[in-house]
């Protein structure tokens, strides 16, 4: 049977709370969300007074040897990953009693499904904008022998500054590991971005964070994932149902151009040899998008966006739910 772990984010509103214990060198403030196993804070490193989000193990899974692995597999992985601006920083990992723990850069901002649930869909350029940060951010993971394996709207993030990193390291795993067995191969991640090859087989590859980041996009572009259904199991039947189609991106948003829907298209096909071969091909079809071309610093930007931030090449990653490029 399958097992599927869903991750959840509690949103904006941060809720006072009292921080675990002590970890040196930081102080903690405000629960700033809760998922599956962890807890998240935001907080200050001491000496710098930089301002840090600092992910620990719940309370309620600290004998729980699975979860305690997990966040410390995170943090390995996320101390591997810190030369990319499209992926989170790490900067410490520790443990503060029975809780392992990981310090990251804060990021001021909102999630991609934030966003989604406020603006519904994104116009082209921004889908376009989108697709490149994460797969940049995607494309190094990969180059370092990394797998995401879980890209959604709730794992993207957009800095007020206006960058796009992915993350959310919990499930990411080095392409050398056995650790897809230390969890005992159970399924992770969620039904709506995963692969066909992925459910089958369990094995997660370059094609499958592919197929995650085709869905996120699609759901950029549209409001909706590629299939949905009343139950996960009916995605889950869907996506396994290897002659059922998402309708087509432009009928959902006439805004999106033919080539973007090709591409997003082609990250979603069921069978992954008629994806493109790696992150990196779908990034240099990407590139010859004529929106990111050498025109691009002529290229108008929707209004509201273009006001706050001048051209494209100033704007690159920027998109216009992270609130200080909202104007408001
Ligand atoms: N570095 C960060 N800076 C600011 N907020 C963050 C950061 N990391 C996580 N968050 C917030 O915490 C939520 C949950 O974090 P995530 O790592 O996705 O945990 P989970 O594994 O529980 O899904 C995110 O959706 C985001 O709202
Ligand atoms: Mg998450």
């Amino acid at each position: 049977m399958l097992q599927v772990l869903s991750t959840f984010a509690l949103g904006a509103q941060p809720q006072v709370m009292t921080p675990p214990s002590l970890i040196p060198g930081y102080a903690l403030h405000n629960k700033i969300a809760e998922g599956g196993f962890a807890e998240i804070y935001d907080g200050e490193e001491l000496v710098s007074k930089r301002k840090v989000a600092i992910k620990i193990l719940h309370p309620r899974h600290h004998t729980n040897k699975t979860e305690f692995k997990r966040l410390i597999a995170e943090g390995g992985v996320g101390m591997r990953l810190r030369n990319h601006e499209n992926v989170v920083r790490f900067l410490q990992v520790g443990r503060s009693g029975r809780a392992p723990y990981v310090v990251m850069e804060f990021i001021q901002g909102r999630t991609l499904r934030e966003i989604l649930r406020e603006q519904k869909r994104l116009s082209n350029q921004h889908v376009v904008l989108l697709a490149q940060a994460l797969a940049s951010g995607i494309r190094y993971m990969h180059s370092e022998g990394v797998f995401h394996k879980d890209i959604k709207p709730e794992n993207v993030m957009l800095s007020d500054e206006g960058t796009i990193k992915l993350i959310d390291l919990g499930f990411a795993e080095s392409k050398s590991s056995v650790k897809w067995s230390l969890f005992g191969r159970s399924l992770e991640g969620s039904p709506a971005y995963m692969a066909p090859e992925l459910l089958r087989t369990k094995k997660p590859s370059e094609a499958t964070d592919l197929y995650a980041l085709g869905c996120t996009l699609y759901e950029a572009a549209t409001g909706i994932t590629p299939f949905t259904g009343l139950s996960d199991n009916e995605i889950l039947q869907k996506q396994l149902n290897m002659s059922s189609r998402p309708t087509p991106v432009t009928e959902a948003n006439p805004d999106i151009t033919p080539y973007t829907e090709r591409l997003i298209m082609n990250a979603l096909e069921k069978h992954n040899k008629d994806r493109y071969k790696s992150i990196d091909e779908f990034l240099l079809e990407l590139r010859r998008n004529p929106l990111l071309s050498s025109t691009q610093a002529h290229v108008s930007l929707p209004a509201g966006w273009a006001r706050k931030r001048g051209n494209l090449s100033s704007a690159r990653n920027r998109l216009p739910g992270a609130s200080g490029s909202s104007g408001k």
